[in-house]
């Protein structure tokens, strides 16, 4: 079978490809309720840390990972990382570049479809003269399938349909489908941030009402934008920044090895990545600041965004808000966030289907449109469970497997073996090949030590949290796990403490409920992990009899 090969048209797309890999839901609706979840300039300095000494690192990393693989016919990491190292275990330790893909895949199409409800609600003019606990529960009954929010049964379902057919058709299209929607998702996304950043900027006082007489949208930009630096001593906020710097950029994904598998061989990725990357920066942390947190502060007050941070705010909140600007104007905001949000949504879900289309291109010959749709229905298949049992805790679970845990171990053994397998000299050189930047000397040894160092340091101290984040004492040689440790999640021991203590029936069935539902989740995310090994196992011993055939 002849092999289609696949190449980016331009710069530009390139560019904006990758950014929109990058910018996504997490912009928008992760950062701000992460920053004000850990005190809000208490978090920036961390952040931005993090974003310097990991983020730009991986960047460069797994671009020239991915240009290396592509030079040798590999478009997934599961091969990629196989003409790195010859060792055999690095394929199966690619499975994760594919499998991370899949399961935040499942998830986030449904928090995309979500964008793509809310974009005809905003136009259909459903919230109007809705009260603030209305639109909160139109939300809730918007995730809870039983229920009906307007007339339209299954709602969440029929949309999550929606999203996914959209994303299969693309994706059928190839490199070209999504280079054109980035091109036209990208600007648009940026204009209307900025226009509802201004809004969040400007608005003052001026939204002070009745209820919450002192509300002030300059209090939340404050919150955020007063560095704290006690918090650089506070291990938690650590983790919550560099868990934000992976999410956001997409590192730890196999997404980026992906995209740059597709470039020639002495194409530039030195520049190509930090443009990228200072593009998901400018938008994160100017645009995704500006709007939610003020908005919200500027008409309920701090006070209530500190108490109500959550990713929900941007559904159940900002539509009433929007309301308060008239009309007219409520079905604008509500189209250009809900559609910003759409565009940033699909611009990431898009990349992820490409990892799995790429292998199944590479070892097993399948067009884009079998890619396409077999990627379409392995996320409908995952996806389904994270639609019915949203409020069971399937969609957390996934989040916390595929979109948290795995980006921190792909991303901590893809440096090892980049900067200290492969070796930080070749890495180097495959760094600069073709660069149009001259790189600061000082990243080599950033890569090749504090880089590594602290992705391990954020694995073991997400491994074996200590109780209260109290490191202190930890370290003084009391040394109880936290609930929120992954050795701790694993047993469900948070769930299984509260089940122990419940005394009323009603609770004991839900929390036994929520036990089951969770183990399912685990059963098919792990069910997932060995089926991609096992299509990993069967192309290994394809390349092996095509040799020996030779
Ligand atoms: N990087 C993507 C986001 O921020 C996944 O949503």
């Amino acid at each position: 079978m002849t092999k289609e090969k696949q190449q980016w048209g331009s710069r530009v797309g390139l560019i904006l490809a990758m950014a929109g890999n990058a910018v996504g839901l997490g912009n928008f609706l992760r950062f701000p309720v992460q920053a004000v979840n850990n005190g809000g300039g208490a978090f920036i300095i961390p952040y931005l840390f993090c974003f310097l000494a990991m983020g730009i690192p991986l960047l460069w990393i797994e671009w020239s990972m991915g240009r290396f693989g592509g030079k040798h016919g590999n478009h997934s990491t599961p091969f990629i990382l196989n003409t790195m190292s010859k060792r055999a275990m690095w394929k199966y330790i690619g499975v994760f570049g594919i499998f991370t893909n899949i399961g935040v895949a499942a998830y986030y199409c449904y928090i995309e479809s979500w964008t793509l409800s809310y974009v005809f609600h905003s136009v259909a003019r459903t919230f109007d003269g809705m009260s603030q606990s209305q639109v909160a529960q139109f939300f809730a009954d918007y995730v809870d399938i039983g229920k009906s929010t307007m007339g339209i049964p299954y709602e969440a379902v029929v949309f999550y349909v929606i999203c996914l057919a959209l994303n299969t058709f693309i994706l059928s299209r190839g490199l070209k489908g999504v280079e054109k929607v980035a091109k036209i998702g990208m600007p648009l996304l940026i204009i209307f941030g900025i226009v509802l950043a201004i809004r969040g900027l400007t608005l003052g006082t001026s939204g002070a009402s009745i209820e919450v007489p002192n509300a002030s949208a300059i209090d939340g930009l404050n919150f955020l934008w007063t560095p704290q630096f006690d918090s650089l001593a506070n291990p938690k906020v650590w983790l919550a920044a560099a868990g934000q710097v992976f999410f956001t950029l997409s590192v730890g994904m196999g997404t980026i090895q992906c995209y740059a598998s597709y470039l020639s061989s002495k194409d530039d990725v030195a520049l190509n990545g930090v443009t990228s990357g200072f593009t998901n920066e400018f938008v994160e942390v100017v645009l995704g600041s500006s709007i939610v947190i003020p908005i919200a502060a500027g008409y309920l007050g701090l006070d209530w965004v500190k108490e109500n941070a959550g990713f929900g705010m941007a559904f159940q909140t900002m539509p009433f808000l929007f309301e308060k600007w008239g009309a007219v104007l409520a079905v604008v905001a509500g189209v250009m966030w809900f559609g910003l949000l759409f565009f940033a949504g699909i611009t990431s879900s898009l990349a992820m289907g490409t990892p799995w289309m790429g292998f199944m291109h590479d070892e097993f010959g399948w067009g884009r449109n079998k890619g396409a749709l077999s990627f379409g229905l392995i996320i409908l298949v995952l996806g389904l469970p994270t639609v019915f049992f949203f409020n069971q805790g399937v969609f957390d679970e996934y989040d916390y497997w595929a979109g948290t845990v795995s980006l921190v171990v792909f991303a901590m053994l893809e440096t090892i073996l980049f900067v200290w397998i492969f070796g930080m000299n070749k890495g180097w050189r495959e760094i600069n090949l073709g660069a149009d930047l001259k790189l600061p000397v000082i990243y080599k040894y950033v890569m090749m030590v504090l880089t590594p160092v602290m992705l391990i340091a954020v694995f073991l101290a997400s491994m074996f949290t200590p109780k209260d984040n109290d490191w202190k004492r930890a370290f003084s040689g009391d040394w109880v796990l936290d609930n929120s440790s992954i050795i701790k999640q694993i047993t469900n021991a948070g769930l299984k403490e509260k089940l122990a203590a419940a005394t009323d029936p009603v609770l004991i069935s839900e929390l036994q409920e929520k036990i089951m539902y969770i183990n399912g989740a685990r059963i098919l995310l792990v069910g997932l992990f060995v089926a991609i090994s096992v299509l990993v196992y069967i192309a290994h011993r394809n390349h092996q009899k095509q040799k020996h055939n030779l």
